[in-house]
């Protein structure tokens, strides 16, 4: 299943000859520098195939990222809907969320990727808004939803809920919003 195609990658559904990478970028400590837990190759296996079931009922999920140069999966870009952050973020909202292999930062992927996402959120899906979070100095996150023209909600830092309280350098949380109106006046100007 082809979600989208940029100019550099494909965004797709997971493969199976895709879960060497998925561990990679679930267990490697660079890439897990901002989330509380590590995933063992079979907790990496589960989330692949979570991830994919999730991606073929409902079209939504973190989607595999695949160089076009090589074929070979560089990491997820993705849609999913917040069911857990109430009140900070209501239920149902769409958040965009990525995570690359170390190897492929700094090229550009990850906003190339996520501005694809956004007209397939926006045009395709029909969605109103798209919101984004990060633990506060996760500057290589916040500044990607800058680039693809997010802007930081006013008052909307959080503690994660969902961090535990052995992680509180990880519970600080920014979010970030754009909505449809805004994304289509931007692109017009
Ligand atoms: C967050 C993350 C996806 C950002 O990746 P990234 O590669 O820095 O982001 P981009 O794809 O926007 O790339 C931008 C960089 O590529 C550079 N670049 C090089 N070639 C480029 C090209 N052809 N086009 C655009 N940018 C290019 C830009 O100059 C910029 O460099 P800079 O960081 O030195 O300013 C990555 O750091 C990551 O996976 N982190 C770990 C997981 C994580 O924390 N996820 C977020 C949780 S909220």
């Amino acid at each position: 299943m082809i979600i989208a195609e940029t100019e550099r990658l494909l965004i797709r559904n997971w493969r199976d000859e895709d879960r060497d990478l998925a561990f990679e970028i679930n267990s490697d400590e660079r890439v897990m520098e901002f989330f509380p837990f590590r995933r063992n190759r079979a907790e990496a296996d589960a989330f692949l195939e979570r991830v994919r079931s999730m991606i073929a009922e409902t079209g939504l999920g973190f989607y595999a990222l695949e160089d076009k140069a090589t074929g070979a999966a560089i990491g997820f870009c993705g849609l999913a809907r917040t069911d857990h952050l109430e009140p900070f973020v209501k239920k149902g909202t769409v958040e965009i969320g990525w995570r690359l292999s170390a190897r492929f930062w700094g090229k550009g992927f990850a906003s190339e990727s996520a501005r694809a996402l956004l007209v397939h959120g926006f045009e395709t899906l029909g969605l109103d808004e798209i919101v984004s979070f990060a633990v506060h100095n996760n500057i290589r996150s916040t500044a990607v939803m800058e680039r693809i023209g997010m802007q930081r909600v006013d008052g909307g830092d959080f503690n994660h809920p969902g961090v535990p309280d052995s992680h509180p350098h990880l519970q600080r949380h920014v979010l970030y919003r754009l909505a449809a109106t805004e994304w289509r006046s931007a692109r017009t100007v």
